[in-house]
């Protein structure tokens, strides 16, 4: 059963490209068959003519219902099984008033030809088609019609919005592509986030290397760093794409030791004072944020480390540790025993307007409590302004400060305590 997609239009040679690439390709092996018409073919008079002046005056020509009208209730009766169109038939009306196209809107589309249907898509030109049309087709029992813009801009007419319509919903009809899984792997895909950056041959170019990662053969691995770059990279760039993917933290096990080390190394520097060598923040991420280091935190019963994860990437991590400040000017600045350091609190750069950073701070106080502490402390750089505003923001106040160091430097801290 092949697919039946009809195309009208008053450029029908502005479609010629539908005969090229996997969309020629799909046509010639009798996945889906497309006719492309010529409103112009349904005029009634010597000037052919498909447009008329407003009513209400206005700039611009409005496309004429009668002549839509003719040619619809033609095609619409053509489809495949002989024009019974067993998927049902959807009159496409791309216009910059329609709803927005997506990837599910061209998954809906594919599912209608793939069960023998017809998509019928009305190019307008000018100031559009009579309103009437849509009103009139949309009454009728056995069209659905859909109005869709292909984004926020506007162009001369729908031809090129009905390319991409075609284009998006042809390569998800079965048979297409060769290789399912790149449907599902790519941005917009089934998890609804952009995709990781992809590299092939040669391994360097103009100094640039391909992450060691990929060539490291480890699947496991490989996989998981797409992700987390999926996510990332979806959170810089369409933040509005992950707002429907809810922010879920967890207790960290001992099989995220790796996954920790690597997340607190690239995020280390967020807490760093802006004219820190990178010498002095290598070496601290040598010392302290090891994978042997976090092997270790993750076993020692005093400290509990909790992770945040989005679309199933750690995206932040939170240690906390119990016991008596070492430090004497804390243990004087911190007012309640038992009580804990709130020792690392990171979240992906990208991430930081997330949630994920509440969600963790939300978890790691409930943590606190569950075990009976009164209070919570944490040391935070005196310069680190966004840090100190989201610490106030939950609840952390000035106590006092404190002086450490870094690599070769002195640096200064605030103390802030939380009463639980
Ligand atoms: N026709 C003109 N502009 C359009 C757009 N942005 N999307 C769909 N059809 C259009």
């Amino acid at each position: 059963m092949s697919a039946r997609i009809d195309v009208v239009s008053i450029f029908p040679d502005y479609l010629a490209p539908l005969e090229l690439s996997l969309v020629g390709k799909a046509r010639q092996r009798g996945i889906v068959d497309i006719a492309v018409h010529d409103l112009r073919d349904w005029t009634t008079d010597r000037h052919r003519t498909v447009d008329d002046t407003p009513f209400g005056g206005g700039a611009g020509m409005v496309m004429r219902p009668d002549v839509w009208g003719d040619a619809l209730d033609e095609v619409l009766q053509a489809g495949p099984d002989g024009g019974a169109a067993p998927g049902g038939r959807v009159l496409l009306v791309p216009t910059p008033a329609g709803q927005p196209f997506t990837q599910r809107t061209a998954e809906e589309l594919a599912g209608v030809l793939a069960d023998g249907g017809q998509v019928a898509i009305a190019c307008g030109r000018y100031e559009g088609i009579d309103s009437r049309i849509t009103e009139h087709y949309a009454a009728r029992h056995d069209v659905q019609v859909r109005e869709v813009s292909i984004g926020d801009y506007v162009l001369n007419g729908g031809e090129v919005a009905a390319l991409v319509v075609i284009e998006a919903v042809v390569r998800l009809l079965p048979g297409v592509l060769g290789n399912a899984a790149s449907v599902i792997e790519e941005s917009h895909g089934t998890d609804g986030l952009l995709e990781h950056p992809s590299y092939t041959q040669p391994p360097t170019w103009r100094d640039l290397e391909v992450p060691e990662i990929l060539r490291s053969g480890d699947h496991g691995r490989i996989a998981r760093w797409r992700r987390e770059r999926a996510v990332e990279r979806t959170a810089q760039v369409r933040p509005d794409l992950l707002a429907t993917h809810p922010v879920t933290v967890r207790a960290a096990r001992r099989g995220d030791a790796e996954v920790l080390a690597e997340l607190a190394a690239a995020t280390f520097r967020l807490a760093c004072p802006p004219d820190m060598s990178e010498e002095d923040m290598a070496a601290y991420v040598q010392e302290h944020l090891t994978l042997e280091r976090f092997r270790g935190y993750l076993k020692d019963g005093r400290r509990w480390l909790l992770v945040a994860e989005v679309v199933g990437a750690v995206v932040g991590y939170t240690m906390s540790i119990m016991g008596e400040p070492t430090d004497p000017e804390i243990a004087a600045a911190v007012p309640t025993r038992p009580t804990a350091e709130l020792s690392k609190f990171y979240v992906r750069a990208a991430l930081h307007r997330s949630g994920a950073a509440s969600a963790l701070m939300e978890a790691t106080l409930a943590m606190a409590r569950e075990r009976g502490l009164p209070g919570i402390w944490l040391g935070v750089n005196g310069q680190n302004e966004r840090a100190r505003r989201f610490y106030g923001k939950h609840g952390f106040e000035r106590v006092g400060g404190r002086t450490f160091t870094v690599g070769s430097r002195r640096e200064s801290d605030d103390v802030m305590y939380r009463t639980l």
